[in-house]
This record gives C-alpha cells, structure tokens and sequence, in this order.
C-alpha cells in the first residue's frame, strides 16, 4: 500500500483521495480552503458526488484520510503526490496554470528539506509542454533538486464524469500516464494494475495531449449529435433514436476506424453524404456549423498537403496511390486525385504507382479510372514497378497504404524527399527528407 498525498479537494481530488483510501492507501489531502478541510476531517464530503459521503466517512473513520493545509507535513509522510488544482481559462482562453504552479512551488520547498524519493504527478488538465515548462521549473527552483533523480515527476490525467466519478474510478475507460523516471512509474502502474484497462505509458507531453484530444473529440460528439438533433427534428425526426442507433454499431461507426490521423477523407460515400447533410440542414432552415467546419477541414488538409509538395520543390513528383483508400481502384472523390490535378495544374509532372488502378488498366477493365474526372491523361502516368517511378521523380509522395512498397520507400528517402500521407510505417517521424503530413 502506498502513502499518497492529493493537492486540491476539488472533483477530481477529493473522489481520487476517497478511492485510494477506500482501497487501503494512506491518504492525506492538501487544500488552501479550510472549509473543504474541515469538512473532510469531520467525515464529510465537501461536494456532492453520488456514493462519496459513504466513501469518505468510512475512510476518515478508518484512519486512511486526513485533510491538512500543511505542505511540509503532506510530503514529509507520503511517497507521492498528486497535483489535482484547478487549471481555469485564463481571460485570452488559454489555460491557466497559477495553481498548479503555485502548488509545485509548494512542494518544491518542502522537497527542500526531505531526503527520502518523492514523485510528484500531475493530474490537473495542462496543455502539451506544461509540466515540462512550468510544473518542472517551479518544482526544481524551490526544491534546489533535479526532476528525474533528485524527486521523480508524472503527468497523469483523469478522465472521470462527474456524476459518476466513482463508477468511472473504478471501471475507467483509458488509462495514460507518463513519467520521467522508473520509481513514478512503477507507482503509477501498480496502481492501476487491478483495474481492467490497458495501461499506456508514454512521453510527459503525449500523455498531456491525450487529455485534450479526449475532451475534444467528447465536444465534437455533443456538437455531432446536437447538429444531427436539430437537423433531424427540422425534418420530422427523431435524433435520439437515430443517433441511439448509430451507436449500437461498435463495430465500425464506434470503433477505431476513421479516428486515425492522416490525409483527408473521401471516397464515393463520405463527402457527399456530408455535403447533402449540410443542403439538407440548409434547406430546413438549420444550422450546421459542424457540417462546415468538417468540409472546410477536410478540404483544408488537402491544401496542407499541397504546401508540403511546393515546399519539396519538386517538379516531377511520383504518387503512391491515387484511389480514395488502398485496396480498391474507386477514384471517385479520391483527395489524393484531386492533389494530383492541383499540382498538374500548377505545372508540376506527376507519375503514379497504385497496383489496383493499374491492374484495372492492364486488364483492360472498362471501368478503368472510374471515379476520375480530375486527372488529365490518367493512363499515360500510370507507372506499373515502383522502382521506375522512385527512379524518374524528385519526390514520392506517399498517398495509400500498400505493404509491398514500404521497405523500397523507406529506402528512397535518403535520396529524394519522400511525403507520406498515411505513415508507412508506426514509428517514422519526420526527419531529414522524409515528412509525415502530422507526424
Ligand atoms: N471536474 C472534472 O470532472 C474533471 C475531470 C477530469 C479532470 N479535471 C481537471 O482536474 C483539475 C481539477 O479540477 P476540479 O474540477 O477537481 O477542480 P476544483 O476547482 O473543483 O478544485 C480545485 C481545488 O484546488 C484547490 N487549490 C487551489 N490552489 C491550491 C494550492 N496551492 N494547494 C492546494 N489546493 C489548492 C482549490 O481550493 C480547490 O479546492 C482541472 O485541471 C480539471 O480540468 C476535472
């Protein structure tokens, strides 16, 4: 069992410190108020949270959760501390971090004086680049140590619902931390082990972006199934059920497909059926900024990965795929066609290796080019070997996934630029010639 201190009584603290207590952690909370402080001590929850009175009572009770507003005595009497302040807008909207300093500051100056390890994990809800910018400057100017080795320092974000903080502590959906050394880490697993979640450790900052991408991606399903609510009631129906609908696919509509960063999305179903979503909220008088905003986006990474090409300076550039998704010869809306049609216009040569819409050509299929009405000369740039278009161009551009080509174009890359629109491989990151459209 672990000797834990929780910095800030509020939501996520004071639920975290009930649960570790209630599962035999000793437990001492931290806070500035001594209202929440007192409450605590006398068995109290100081919010209203379902099941927390009970969890709270029994854990003061039981000797495993005190409240204090003593620092010193908060780290000289636990292994670790979780930083759970609050991290309120700052008036420009930026995140506003004078807490979660304040506090680092705090318990940098008792680190001072403890000789024993000491990790301190953040939990509140900081952009990319603040522990490291902020949390770990203020921990080590008031502690005289180095983070790492002479305390030990984790980023771990919380994820529960208020309402259900405790169910969610319990059965959570994701679990991700990140730490800068091994003893932090240890701790932060063996705490989670008995849950059934898989744990993702990764980098300070990795594990900062999960947490916004979460509550993002929660906002644009809200924004999502309101804009379909209105769209739908404008025209006699009922959103909830055809969203409740929707969600019962767990197989493709809320599963992992399509939530994978990359190029644009397109194809014979997607576009168009955004944009006839959107003609159909027009038409009804409703509003659908989501609807544009995902057509603006869409188109918008088209255009990035166009910069990409011009930035390359490349004349003859050589595509990897030129159909809407790999595994199929279906040009229709293909982003990478109408990439490709960009650049031809702007004077730029462009060849292309894609073996299904080449086989529908070699095998003399009618339906070859189905799709395309954007690529002049479509036939004439088709080019069969891979090595004969690496050979002929100043740059790859890297549109479809297909494995036989990997190791060729990974190869290419210490020759010419390569710009990959899908991540050929998991671990490549942009670097030398090689560029990731957002990696
Ligand atoms: N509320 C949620 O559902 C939720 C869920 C996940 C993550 N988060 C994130 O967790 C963080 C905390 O959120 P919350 O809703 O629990 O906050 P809150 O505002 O309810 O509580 C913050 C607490 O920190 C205390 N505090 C401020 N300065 C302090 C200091 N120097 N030392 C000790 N205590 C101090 C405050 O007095 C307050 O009790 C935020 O970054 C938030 O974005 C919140």
């Amino acid at each position: 069992m672990a000797r834990i201190s929780v910095f800030g009584i509020g939501y996520v603290g004071v639920v975290s410190a009930a649960c570790l207590a209630k599962d035999g952690h000793d437990v001492i909370t931290v806070d500035v108020d001594p209202g929440k402080i007192a409450s605590i001590n006398k068995g109290l929850s100081p919010i209203v949270e379902n099941g927390l009175d009970e969890l709270i009572h029994d854990a003061v009770a039981a000797g495993k959760l005190i409240a204090t507003d003593d620092v010193q005595f908060a780290i000289d009497n636990t292994d670790v501390s979780f930083i759970c302040v609050g991290t309120p807008s700052a008036p420009d909207g930026s995140v506003g971090l004078k807490y979660v300093k304040s506090v680092c500051e705090g318990i940098g100056a008792a680190l001072a004086t403890k000789d024993a390890f000491h990790s301190v994990v953040i939990r509140s809800t900081i952009v990319p680049g603040s522990t490291e910018e902020t949390c770990i400057p203020a921990l080590e100017g008031s502690s005289g140590k180095v983070a790492g080795k002479g305390f030990g320092v984790g980023y771990y974000p919380e994820f529960l619902r208020e309402s259900t903080a405790i169910e969610d502590y319990y059965a959570p959906g994701l679990i991700v931390f990140g730490s800068m050394d091994e003893p932090t880490a240890k701790i932060l697993t063996d705490l989670n082990t008995g849950l059934n979640c898989k744990i993702h450790t990764v980098d300070l900052r990795t594990a900062e972006m999960v947490k916004y991408t979460s509550n993002t991606w929660r906002a644009v399903k809200v924004t999502f199934a309101n804009e379909i609510g209105n769209i739908a009631k404008a025209s006699g129906l009922d959103g909830q059920t055809v969203m409740e609908i929707l969600c019962s696919d767990e197989k493709i509509a809320m599963s992992s497909h399509f939530m994978r960063p990359g190029f644009a999305f397109g194809g014979s179903c997607l576009p168009k059926d955004v944009r006839a979503l959107r003609y159909l909220a027009r038409s009804t008088g409703t509003e659908a900024h989501l609807l544009h905003a995902v057509i603006d986006a869409n188109e918008a990474q088209i255009r990035r990965a166009e910069a990409m090409v011009k930035k390359s300076g490349a004349k003859n550039i050589g595509f990897v795929g030129i159909s809407f998704k790999p595994g199929t010869d279906d040009l229709r809306e293909s982003p990478l066609a109408e990439l490709a049609a960009r650049l031809i216009k702007d004077g730029v040569g462009v060849n292309i290796y894609d073996p299904y819409v080449y086989q529908a050509y070699a095998s003399g299929n009618s339906a070859f080019g189905r799709g395309n009405d954007v690529i002049p000369d479509l036939e004439n740039r088709m080019i069969p070997k891979l090595e004969d278009m690496i050979d002929g161009s100043d740059a790859i551009l890297v549109g479809n996934f297909y494995s036989e080509a990997i190791d060729q174009l990974e190869n290419a890359a210490s020759t010419l630029p390569v710009l990959d629109l899908t991540r050929m491989k998991r671990d490549m990151v942009s670097q030398g010639q090689y560029e990731g459209i957002c990696w």
